[in-house]
């Protein structure tokens, strides 16, 4: 199999988190380029429902499940219908199926920190890193820029905001942004379901409530980043890091539509922006074949359905977590981090239904108060800092617990 698909050209993808909504979307752009890309292997949590059915319809030559159990039953699912494929379950695995000498692309889709060491070992081993797992760059932010010059990754975003800056930039814009001419960055916001609530409704948000996201569909978390706009915040460090840019030049627009993905500001008055419906095939078929360009399935994009479109700019006493992801963008070190890993341990609360969805930034701050901030001078450190963070918010969850 791999012998035929190196001599046939097609690209070999490993798909970190392909349970998940990114890792379906990337499948489905996948299968609608078969001359193209194949599946080399399929990493996910714990859905071996799921993941029977990818393995049925894409046959790839390994899957990790991080869970053991679900690697068990998946195991014992695929040998009962005759599909030989090698299961393996754990963090090492993991790892070393995202490193393989025969993985050529490398979808980083796994939700939150546990997406780190698969990712970095990707990026060790100098392949192409599609970034949907933010959080990875956000903890890691000069290690991970650093690992990826060093091994020639080639690195490029999926998250539809960072992947239309991209795709508004020049080719040599890691020259230096005021070099190429580049004023600002608009990273562009939909504003969550909550745009036009009373922030005092906010108390009594539920996790349902949270997770209806107005015009993307996405996993559980990230939704509920997008309600408080963490996700724009955590976004916001991210661009600091792709794109080399200091926080004073990126600015957060709010555009409800999602229309415009994100836009860059050049010195001689001109604005590009990269449009498209909001639907994550565009970003993922996009990075795929850069620097080509291939089918993703999406609809045309109709301007005069669409009518309007509207700008804000985003009201801080609203999205506190916005607020203290752009402070933690100018201190560096492990407060980023620490912020990621408080926030993890916070929405985890939410959706469990211990902590209101006014507190995740309550809590997030109180951990950052309480811990000093350190240089991130390798990856222990910044894991040092990821569990000591966890730990103190977890402790500032129970305190808030049961209290009115
Ligand atoms: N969804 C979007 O539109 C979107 C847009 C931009 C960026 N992103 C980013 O992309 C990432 C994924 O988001 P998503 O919305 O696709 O999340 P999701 O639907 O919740 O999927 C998460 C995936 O991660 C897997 N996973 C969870 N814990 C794991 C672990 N310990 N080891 C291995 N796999 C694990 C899950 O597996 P199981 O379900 O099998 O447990 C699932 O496949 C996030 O970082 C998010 O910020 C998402």
């Amino acid at each position: 199999m791999t012998a035929s698909c190196a001599q046939s050209g097609r690209q070999r993808v490993c798909v970190l988190g392909s349970t998940g909504s990114i890792g379906k979307s990337t499948l489905d752009v996948i299968a609608r380029n078969p001359d193209q890309y194949t599946v080399h292997s399929l990493v996910a949590g714990r859905n071996a429902d799921v993941m029977l059915e990818q393995a049925r319809q894409f046959r790839p030559q390994y899957i990790v499940m991080a869970d053991e159990q679900a690697a068990n039953k998946l195991r014992a699912d695929l040998q009962s219908e005759g599909l030989r494929i090698a299961v393996e379950s754990g963090q090492d695995a993991m790892n070393q199926v995202a490193a393989d000498g025969d993985v050529d692309v490398v979808m980083a889709a796994i939700v939150g920190a546990a997406g780190l060491p698969p990712t970095m070992a990707a990026v060790r081993a100098g392949k192409k890193i599609l970034l949907a797992n933010k959080e990875t760059l956000v903890m890691t932010g000069a290690l991970f820029m650093d690992a990826v010059k060093a091994s020639g990754s080639v690195l490029l975003p999926i998250d539809s905001e960072h992947n239309a800056i991209f795709q508004c930039l020049p080719a040599d814009h890691l020259r230096g942004l005021e070099r190429v001419g580049v004023r600002r960055i608009l990273l562009t916001a939909s504003g969550g379901p909550f745009r036009q609530s009373p922030v005092e409704s906010f108390a009594a948000v539920t996790p349902e409530q949270a997770c209806a996201h107005p015009n993307w569909s996405m996993g559980r978390k990230i939704s509920v980043d997008s309600a408080t706009m963490m996700n724009k915040g955590l976004e916001f460090i991210e661009a600091c890091w792709l794109f080399d840019a200091r926080p004073e030049q990126v600015e957060v627009v709010i555009h409800p539509q999602s229309i415009i993905h994100s836009m860059v500001d050049y010195e001689d008055g001109s604005v590009l922006a990269q449009m498209g419906n909001p639907d994550m095939r565009t970003p993922i078929a996009h990075a795929l074949a850069w620097p080509g360009r291939i089918p993703s399935g999406v609809a045309p994009l109709s301007l005069t359905e669409i009518a309007r479109l509207d700008f804000y700019a985003p009201d801080m006493m609203r999205y506190r977590c916005l607020k203290l992801a752009q402070d933690v963008a100018r201190s560096g070190g492990t407060a980023a981090a620490m912020l990621n890993a408080a926030n993890e341990i916070a929405v985890d609360a939410f959706l469990e239904r211990k902590l209101r969805f006014d507190r995740i930034p309550e809590v997030i701050n109180a951990t950052l108060q309480t811990l000093p901030v350190m240089s991130a001078g390798d990856i222990d450190q910044v894991l040092e800092a990821d569990r000591e963070a966890r730990y103190l918010a977890r402790k500032q969850v129970s305190q808030m617990q049961g209290v009115a």
